[in-house]
């Protein structure tokens, strides 16, 4: 009876752990977003060989190799906003809103994971161009709006964010505007 009891604790005891693991480690569950360390991919949208380019894996594959900081540099072209190198001419790597469409598919199928995305606006676009997009992507579900503005110890845990599914953390470097768009973090 005792050596059954050990038998039916023993299959239970991993399969719990697997589960309750917050971007991959239990020990992060109960951190709080501002005390992790992430591994990040600097102008993530820029994928080829070119001296252009900056990864050789698309955003989907950065994900799974466990990138969970993502940077991406826009421009306004043709009206819309487009992830671009420098300039639309140099390279282009298409419209916003087909990132934000690979990212929210892969948020979709890995429910435990949260992501942080780092958007340079440098061309000054009105944020709530970028609400569209994420609108459009269907990802504006999983964004995290802070109640109010928070100090580094106010911050919610990765468990707090995974079970509110809030998991997808916005910084703007220039020219958000959280009054008008406020996922969106400056
Ligand atoms: C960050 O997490 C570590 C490990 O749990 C903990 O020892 C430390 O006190 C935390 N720091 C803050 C500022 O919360």
């Amino acid at each position: 009876m005792i050596l059954k009891i050990f038998f039916w604790l023993f299959l239970i005891g991993p399969c719990k752990v697997s589960a309750a693991a917050c971007n991959g480690n239990d020990a992060l569950c109960s951190r709080k977003y501002s005390n992790i360390t992430q591994i990040g991919a600097h102008d993530s949208a820029f994928v080829g060989d070119l001296p252009t380019d900056n990864q050789n894996l698309d955003v989907t594959g950065q994900l799974n190799a466990g990138i969970r900081f993502l940077t991406a540099q826009t421009h306004s072209f043709l009206n819309q906003i487009f992830l671009c190198h420098t300039s639309c001419w140099e390279e282009d790597s298409g419209v916003l809103a087909d990132y934000l469409t690979a990212i929210r598919t892969w948020m979709d199928s890995n429910p435990n994971e949260v992501v942080t995305l780092l958007l340079t606006n440098g061309d000054a676009i009105a944020v709530s161009m970028f609400a569209d997009a994420y609108d459009d992507a269907g990802i504006s579900k999983y964004t995290y709006t802070p109640p109010n503005q928070l100090a580094l110890g106010d911050w919610p845990t990765l468990q707090d964010l995974i079970s509110a599914n809030t998991r997808l953390i916005t910084f703007m470097d220039y020219n958000s505007n959280t009054g008008t768009v406020p996922y969106i973090l400056e």
